[in-house]
């Protein structure tokens, strides 16, 4: 069967070794046109369909006999869910070695944050502010990925989201298209690196396009109605950042977007996706999104569902079967529809060609890189380097952070204080209990002989039984310090895992209320997937830790933090509301016409509840304090072409030294649309000592100042802005500028 392949890339030789000057194809192209040439239709839809692996990895030899069916007659181009260099290799000979081409099959799998060595969770990652580092957790997921043979991630995940109901906002950045844009970024180009032909890189996803966060009630897979103003002002941004960035795929979503599933949207796929935004990689469909379209009652059957996929600009299938089952007859019914079936099979190609498999096919699938880079040590050292810096510093009443290391007891509370699978959160791959190390280990860990750990769960994450209150409050009023560690297990936040209700679950915050009333100092560490709405929690406990869900070393950083081994730096990527009620509730929203006034009735605002969130976005405190001083623009007035010096001093006044997020915010005064009354344009996250100062810098041009107008053209407007320079969205120092045409 190889000797097709093999006359091809003869052909290919021949053909460019310059003795056709009339061609003026890359190796590549013509590479990829010789093959497509040799292609039988069926063999076509079989590049542009795909199909799951045995959940269950029975042995590193391929024996499912659908599976072995479907890869060795050329019936599907890709599998997902199977990984291991020896599972990978048995089931990539069944396509090179005895389907008629021997196409390489390629292997995607879902590393959201880690393959083996489970990461933080992409929110909590966020929570750092430090690219580099989220760039290194990506790479370091490709480098175990391609050792174990995979060759593709369906990661990053994108979609912003504005709703903590919503179980899936663990899997993102957070609530804001230009921070979303940048981790976007620093993930496609960690996974995929400068060439995805080395064996330390895979290919990258941007999922799920587009706007599949704005899931109306935040429940999963729900109708999303969005202006195209706000798709393009806020949920395409990083789609668009990962696109230019490079990568590779786009995979679309569940949702029904204005009345159209995203994955027959030819507005988002065609028009925006490939053709204004030039995307040259292919886009594959959400498990069994094409054929749920009958669900959505767009297609009244599984055929048509495939011809609305087609049309819409879906290049493969994942999982469902209407490609297969019905390509052929479609094209036979319309045979022009043979230009979209070439273009999206070119497409799959190109990224396999890309990844160096039709020159090896095995080359990933090799068990000695996986026995030597899966799970190694530098991995976990890195795991802890930006767990303890997506920890957010809530609150610290009395400076009761950090912790002595000469205490004599410490009560350690809660039901989660020894789960080792809460930590890796939801999406953790091929990550195992075994390698998490826990708070109650990190703790112990971390202190002398002298401190003594007294620990109970006190109840459940989420349950009613508070039978084990007694033994919890009598060991914490034997305590100097207690700590309780509550929040949402793994599974609480994810696909399909929306809550109405984001407070504590279960009798946790009784619990809670319980340890504040034995009059010990309690230190709150949260471990959760989403904001939590609690304000008895964060307005009576003596200090807040916002932990997330840390990964393979959540024990070791929150300990590194406790203990002030490192000072905490992190900054919300969401807002955290009050209340279930308040959502959506974020930061960069409209003025409307009567803007919340607390002394006025007649204006935006509850009776019942609070106006603002319990902490806005770009929050979070440190141990240490910082002073911000001398906001200065080196011009009143910006003309297009130019750019505007925006300097602040920064003093670090407290005792500790510290990272702080310096974060800079515009307001456009008057549009042509109504504008936010903030948004983020800018950061530098910046290292003092105790007693220094220094200058932070940004500068602003007219392209940070665009949005989409009332005609949806993307500009900016002249007139008056304003400009603010702080550690969070509400708190900062203001100066004013004017751009002029
Ligand atoms: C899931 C998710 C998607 C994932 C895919 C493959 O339903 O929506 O994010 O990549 O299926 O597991």
């Amino acid at each position: 069967m190889r000797i097709i392949l093999a006359t091809i890339t003869l052909g290919l030789i021949i053909g460019c070794s310059g003795l056709d000057q009339t061609q003026d194809l890359s190796p590549k192209g013509a590479f990829i046109d010789s093959l497509l040439n040799e292609m039988t239709l069926t063999e076509k839809i079989g590049q542009m369909s795909q199909a799951t692996g045995s959940w269950e990895t029975t042995g590193p030899v391929i024996k499912d006999p659908d599976m072995v069916d479907l890869a060795s007659n050329g019936k599907v181009g890709s599998f997902l869910n199977v990984f291991g260099a020896k599972r990978t290799r048995s089931a990539q000979k069944l396509a090179v070695e005895q389907s008629r081409l021997g196409i390489p099959l390629i292997f995607g799998y879902d590393m959201i944050h880690g393959y083996a060595t489970t990461f933080p969770i992409p929110l909590a990652e966020a929570a750092s502010w430090d690219l580099e580092l989220i760039k290194t957790s990506a790479e370091l997921t490709a480098l175990e990925a391609a050792a174990a043979g995979l060759h593709w991630n369906f990661a990053p995940m994108v979609d912003i989201a504005r709703d903590p109901r919503w179980g899936r906002i663990m899997e993102g950045a957070g609530e804001d298209p230009w921070w979303g844009s940048q981790v976007a970024v620093a993930r496609v180009e960690g996974y995929q690196g400068e060439d995805l032909a080395s064996l330390s890189t895979i290919a990258a996803t941007a999922k799920h396009f587009a706007a599949y966060g704005a899931a109306e009630g935040g429940r999963d897979y729900n109708t999303t109605e969005v202006s195209e103003r706000t798709l393009r002002e806020v949920y395409l941004p990083p789609f668009q950042a990962a696109a230019d960035a490079g990568v590779a795929t786009f995979m679309n979503g569940f949702n029904d977007l204005n009345g159209i599933p995203v994955t027959a949207s030819e507005l988002l796929v065609r028009q925006i996706l490939k053709k204004e935004w030039n995307f040259k990689g292919f886009v594959v469909s959400d498990w069994a999104s094409v054929q749920e379209m009958t669900d959505h009652t767009i297609a009244s059957s599984d055929k048509e569902a495939a011809r609305l996929a087609l049309l819409g600009g879906c290049d493969m299938e994942m999982v469902s079967t209407t490609y297969r089952e019905y390509l052929e007859a479609l094209v036979d019914e319309h045979p022009e529809f043979i230009t979209h079936i070439d273009d999206a099979v070119r497409r799959v190609l190109a990224i396999k060609y890309d990844l160096g498999l039709f020159q090896d096919p095995y080359r990933y699938s090799d068990p000695e890189r996986e026995a030597k880079l899966v799970l190694h040590n530098d991995h976990f050292k890195h795991a802890r380097a930006i767990a303890k810096r997506s920890i957010v510093l809530l609150e610290n009443r009395n400076q009761t952070l950090p912790l002595k290391r000469d205490l004599s007891r410490i009560a350690v509370i809660g039901p989660l204080v020894d789960d080792k699978e809460t930590p890796m959160g939801t999406w953790s791959a091929q990550g195992k209990e075994e390698n998490v190390t826990t708070i109650l280990e990190g703790l112990r860990l971390a202190v002398g002989d002298q401190t003594k750990i007294l620990t109970s769960n006190g109840c459940d994450v989420n349950s009613s039984d508070k039978s084990d209150f007694k033994k919890a409050r009598s060991l914490a009023s034997k305590a100097d310090v207690i700590i309780a560690v509550v929040g949402e297990e793994a599974l609480m936040s994810g696909e399909a895992l929306s809550r109405a209700d984001i407070g504590l679950p279960g009798v946790q915050l009784e619990l809670l209320q319980m340890l504040k009333a034995t009059g010990k100092p309690v230190v709150v560490v949260l471990m959760n997937g989403r904001p939590i709405a609690e304000p008895w929690m964060y307005e009576n406990c003596d200090a807040v830790l916002e932990t997330w869900h840390l990964g393979v070393q959540s024990g070791p950083a929150i300990a590194d933090v406790l203990f002030g081994s490192y000072n905490p730096s992190g900054k919300l990527p969401v807002t955290i509301p009050r209340a279930a009620g308040q959502i959506p509730l974020y930061y960069n929203h409209k003025n409307t016409g009567r803007a919340y006034d607390p002394s006025e009735r007649y204006t935006s605002q509850y009776i019942d509840e609070d106006h603002l969130p319990q902490y806005p976005f770009g929050y979070g405190l440190s141990y240490t304090t910082f002073e911000y001083s001398d906001l200065s623009l080196d011009k009143p007035e910006l003309h297009r072409g130019d750019s505007i010096e925006i300097e602040v001093k920064l003093t670090n006044t407290g005792a500790f030294s510290g990272e702080e997020v310096v974060q800079l915010y515009t307001r456009d005064l008057f549009g042509s649309v109504t504008r936010p009354v903030i948004e983020l344009k800018g950061f530098k996250k910046v290292y003092l000592e105790p007693g220094t100062s220094t200058q932070v810098s940004f500068t602003i041009t007219s392209d940070n100042l665009r949005f989409w107008d009332k005609d949806l053209n993307f500009r900016a407007e002249s007139g008056a802005f304003k400009v603010f320079v702080g550690p969070n969205s509400v708190d900062h120092l203001e100066g004013e500028f004017s751009l002029i045409d």
